[in-house]
């Protein structure tokens, strides 16, 4: 079922007990607050007493900007209400509280971070704050530690496997990030300039099979519940805390995705600050704090094998490339790069962005550490 605005107060009459906020007879005010392209969010609150509101976010049977006649399963809020649910278990405080979650309807009802602002936008403006960078790290690293496949009896991984086999939404990832952009498809595209920089990386073979491995560790390895679509803007920003949002591609993967797509989309905001040097130096340091607090966090115990985390660390580095290249020659850019106005001044920030995001694939499995791929910047 289709919910829209007119038939939300409805809704939430007969949803009251479960979502719990609201008296059943009290004015509602609700608004339409969703910037995104697959869902609508709605934040619902009491008209005499705003500060006491909700959002909830509704999965229609097809893509919102699109319309009906693009298709897309609801289930992919079952796997948001799901992770919301693993990191309020594991990582609280960095997520909204789940109130209530109706898989029927496809809508999650949870906690309202008003006066946050998507962290992107922070990064823009080149606020850079190292908590948050620190915050993000201990997220992913709680989340994958509890949920990782060699820490848990069979029984439980076999629980998480099934929880988080979100094929449908794995597979959009797969086309996405690792095939189309080095296809010719229509949703691609690129700066006019940018052209014989795209037909380099499309005809450098030693590339496309580094592309081709990365998309079967993506597709194959199952390590621990991974977030799936970790950009920086599914991070909102209230009162210097991090809160994770949009797990809606949440799977059971490889958790270098998480690492490498965070890591990336910093990288990204780095080159777009090319001539502002505190920016850039903030971010490069945030990026390094974010990886160390990943990594002490992540191997708490001590019992992981170096071996595994350089493996990890060497995929992180691989699907960080690989997000890079994407947002410059694919469907989905970034407002970091996108919004600058000087298309000469674009041009050379995505050319060098370009060609990290090159080397970071092609050499993925020869930097020692975090600290080598910086150096390089
Ligand atoms: N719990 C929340 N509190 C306050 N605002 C929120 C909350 N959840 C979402 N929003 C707002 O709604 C926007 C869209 O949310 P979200 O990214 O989850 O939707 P989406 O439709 O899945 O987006 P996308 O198309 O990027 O996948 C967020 O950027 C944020 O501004
Ligand atoms: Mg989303």
């Amino acid at each position: 079922m289709e919910l829209d605005l007119a038939m939300l107060p409805e809704y939430l009459r007969q949803r009251h007990a479960k979502i719990g906020m609201f008296e059943p007879e009290t004015k509602l005010r609700i608004e339409e607050i969703g910037d995104g392209n697959l869902n609508t969010v709605y934040r619902v609150s009491e008209s005499v007493n705003p500060e006491r509101s909700i959002v909830l976010k509704h999965a229609p049977p097809y893509i919102k900007i699109l319309g009906p006649k693009y298709p897309l399963s609801i289930e992919r809020l079952t796997y948001e209400s799901r992770a919301l649910d693993i990191y309020n278990q594991f990582a609280s405080g960095t997520a909204p509280e789940l109130y209530d979650f109706d898989a029927e309807t496809a809508v999650i009802a949870m906690e309202d971070l008003r006066d946050a602002q998507v962290l992107r936008a922070d990064l823009i403006a080149g606020k850079v704050d190292p908590a948050i960078a620190e915050q993000m790290g201990r997220f992913m690293g709680a989340v994958h530690r509890h949920t990782y496949i060699e820490k848990l009896d069979s029984t439980t991984a076999q629980h998480y496997r099934q929880r988080f086999a979100n094929t449908t939404m794995q597979a959009i990832t797969a086309d996405y990030v690792f095939t189309f952009p080095y296809t010719e498809h229509e949703t691609n595209f690129w700066t006019p300039g940018l052209q014989p920089d795209v037909q380099r990386l499309k005809a450098d073979t030693d590339f496309l099979q580094q592309v081709e491995n990365l998309k079967q560790i993506f597709l194959t390895v199952q390590q621990a519940v991974t977030h799936g679509d970790l950009h920086t803007g599914s991070v909102l920003v209230q009162n210097n805390t991090a809160k994770v949002i949009d797990a809606e591609f949440a799977f059971y993967g490889p958790v270098g995705f998480d690492l490498g797509l965070y890591s990336a989309n910093y990288l990204l905001s780095y080159f777009s600050h090319q001539d502002t040097l505190d920016a850039q130096s903030a971010l490069k340091a945030a990026i390094a704090r974010t990886w160390q607090t990943y990594m002490l966090e992540f191997r708490v115990d001590e019992t992981l094998k170096e071996q595994t985390l350089q493996q990890i660390f060497h995929e992180a580095i691989g699907f960080a490339g690989l997000e890079m290249l994407r947002r410059l020659i694919g469907a989905a850019h970034v407002r970091d790069i996108e919004g600058i106005a000087d298309i000469s001044r674009k041009l050379s920030v995505e050319r060098a962005a370009l060609q990290f995001g090159l080397t970071l694939v092609k050499q993925h499995q020869s930097f020692r550490d975090v600290s080598a791929v910086l150096a390089m910047l």
